[in-house]
């Protein structure tokens, strides 16, 4: 039986704190979500199609369920045979979405719906936009269908649609989404261990994120690019993998308690492990550089990039305002902003 009320869900963006591109082969990794956030509302229809709007992508989509069942299947076998992102057109990944969620609740839909995705989170900048969209496409339909909101087979089912989008990935971003606030993540065994913290003022206060712009290599080509550079080079990666999950354990109670200065040497180690396995541009380089030179620290967060931007960078300086006068004056085109982080995960907005 499905529900004929309109649903709307929505769920955060999430970063890295550390442990990004490691956290593909085990290692630790500490992520928090960020106050951006993606909506979906779920409008039941009186024929049995499904459409879908996305305002960001300006994009609009009108299938049938067996498409979309079909759409989903073809996706699996294209992904098991390359282990590449087979999203190739704006919508697939939605479609994909919903699909996986269509197909583990097995259930026949009497009627269709329309799905409007509304995000605030920016595309390809290593905020997880990807997994804000799987996951609240997975949640909706599961209310669509009179199921509860159960966050660990929302997370299940979007991390099958992360696969057909990113090739290899951890799993990380969706887990962050999904559970909100600060996570420890391990991929295998899988464990998302919630801090069931807020950060505290004097270190929130502080950050700035950094919009350098969309990556010219996607999530699954950085990630495929760091996996052959582990094959040509075990001893840099697996060292460089071990000293980067000491830092994420040490920053767990550095972030708790708000160690500034435990906390910026931390961040700018772990920048250079990231800087050593090649997943930092340099005109990010320049930048991260400019504001350690201020007497901040500053990080990519996510997969990066080689050659040009790299998504959003996680500046911070105990004086938040350096980096923003750093960023007017040396960077006038990038956009940098602010948001809260260790927010609520998936959630059903009540109407
Ligand atoms: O750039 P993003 O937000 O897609 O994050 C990728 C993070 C990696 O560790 C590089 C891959 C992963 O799946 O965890």
């Amino acid at each position: 039986m499905s529900t004929t009320e309109k649903i709307t869900v929505s769920a955060p963006a999430k970063l890295f704190l550390l442990g990004e591109h490691f956290v593909v082969y085990g290692a630790p990794a500490l992520l928090t979500s960020v106050g951006l956030r993606n909506r979906v509302t779920l409008t039941p229809r009186t024929d049995t199609n499904i459409q879908i709007v996305s305002s960001k992508l300006n994009a609009d989509l009108t299938l049938t369920q067996d498409e979309i069942l079909k759409k989903r299947d073809l996706a699996e076998v294209e992904w098991t045979n390359t282990h590449a992102d087979v999203t190739s057109e704006p919508l697939d990944y939605a479609v994909i979405s919903i699909g996986e969620a269509m197909k583990y609740y097995g259930k026949n839909l009497t009627s269709g719906f329309d799905v409007e995705i509304n995000s605030d989170v920016p595309v390809g900048a290593g905020l997880g936009s990807s997994a804000t969209t799987s996951v609240t496409l997975a949640a909706a339909v599961a209310l669509f269908l009179g199921e509860k909101l159960d966050p660990e087979i929302i997370n299940n089912i979007a991390y099958e649609a992360e696969k057909r989008r990113h090739g290899n990935p951890s799993g990380a971003d969706n887990s962050t989404v999904t559970y909100g606030g600060v996570i420890r993540f391990v991929r295998d065994p899988k464990t998302i261990e919630p801090l069931g913290i807020n950060i505290p003022q004097e270190l929130a206060r502080n950050f700035v994120l950094i919009d350098t712009g969309k990556p010219h290599e996607s999530t699954g080509e950085m990630v495929a690019m760091v996996r052959t550079l582990r094959e040509q080079n075990p001893d840099l990666v697996n060292s460089t993998s071990r000293r980067q999950a000491d830092l994420v354990e040490s920053l767990i109670p550095v972030v708790k308690t708000a160690q500034i200065a435990n906390f910026m040497e931390i961040i700018k180690a772990g920048e250079k492990n990231l800087e050593s396995i090649g997943v930092v541009s340099d005109s990010s380089l320049e930048i991260i550089r400019a504001i350690e030179n201020l007497g901040g620290v500053a990080k990519i967060c996510g997969a990066g990039g080689k050659t040009g931007p790299t998504g959003i960078l996680l500046a911070y300086h105990p004086e938040r305002v350096r980096v923003e006068e750093l960023m007017r004056k040396s960077y006038p085109k990038l956009h940098f902003f602010t948001a809260p982080l260790g927010v609520e995960g998936l959630r059903q907005e009540i109407a």
